[in-house]
């Protein structure tokens, strides 16, 4: 890794900054950065922030059950919004509702600007952000502007997905950007009747592309229907099925981000000191 390249985030107050990414849409990357998000506040203890960097498509106020304009404290900066222990700073907050925006390259740049800079956000030890999906210009500025930490990468085990997850990877790691893993999303599922899990995209596919690649396997989160239904209804099922198969998948995985942070941070890849949490 080059030296230098990685230094403190320029935010005052925030610690470390990693993304949530994928190649491409659909892929369940809010949902992901969102279960994550709540698992590093409520497993690991750490003082978290979630920024929505996906501006096309805000999705954090749906998938935290908040709305609503944020509040302005005396520095003139907005106060994030709070629930399930994550302090969350969304476009979404900010936009009329079902208002169509047409974003351009430096409309973009410049909301992130609004979304991170003129928020307060307080002394956080992790942010984790859900990035626009893709592997353009775009995300390679966010990358850039935000200092990342680390990077990691969603997909579906479908060949199609895989492809623009290995797209991704080389997009962060060509900027510096620690890839922290992959994960699976939607790999097996939990037959509500029998409790047996059964391959419906086939096998293995994620698993195989990371060893491929060198990179490190963070996990397989279920198909499960009911991750669906309580995202869709606010509850990240970290919070709200805390004992579930599934919450243990995320929780798993955000303990593991935590580990990694800490030894690429005693490899000397931080200038700042370690997350002492946790
Ligand atoms: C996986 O992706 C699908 C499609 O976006 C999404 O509906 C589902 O909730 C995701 N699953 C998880 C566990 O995030
Ligand atoms: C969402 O937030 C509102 C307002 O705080 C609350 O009344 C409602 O019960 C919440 N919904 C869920 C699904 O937690």
């Amino acid at each position: 890794m080059a030296a230098g390249a990685l230094s403190k985030p320029q935010l005052d107050g925030v610690e470390r900054i990693i993304a949530v990414a994928s190649g491409k849409g659909g892929v369940g990357k809010s949902t992901t950065a969102v279960n994550l998000a709540v698992a590093l506040a409520l497993k690991c203890k750490l003082r978290v922030g979630l920024l929505d960097a996906d501006v096309y498509g805000p999705s954090i106020p749906l998938l935290m059950n908040l709305s609503g304009q944020p509040k302005i404290d005396s520095a003139n900066k907005m106060i994030p919004l709070e629930n399930y222990g994550v302090k969350c700073m969304s476009m979404g907050f900010l936009m009329e509702k079902d208002a169509p925006v047409v974003w351009r390259g430096p409309m973009v740049m410049s909301a992130l600007e609004k979304l991170t800079r003129g928020v307060s956000w307080g002394k956080l030890d992790i942010m984790v952000v859900d990035m626009p999906p893709g592997t353009g210009d775009a995300q390679i500025s966010v990358s850039q502007r935000l200092k990342l930490a680390g990077a990691v990468i969603v997909s579906t085990p479908q060949d199609i997905a895989l492809l623009d997850a290995r797209r991704g990877t080389n997009m962060f790691q060509k900027v510096h950007v620690p890839i922290l893993g992959l994960i699976e999303n939607m790999s097996y599922f939990i037959c509500p009747g029998c409790g047996q899990s059964s391959h419906i995209f086939g096998h293995g596919g994620c698993e195989t592309t990371a060893k491929e690649m060198q990179i490190d396997f963070l996990g397989k989160v279920p198909l499960d229907v009911h991750i669906r239904e309580t995202s869709d209804e606010g509850k990240p099922i970290v919070a709200s099925s805390a004992n579930s198969d599934v919450a243990a998948v995320y929780n798993s995985i955000a303990t593991r981000i935590v580990d990694k942070m800490r030894e690429l941070a005693s490899a000397g890849a931080y200038v700042t000191p370690n997350i002492s949490v946790g």
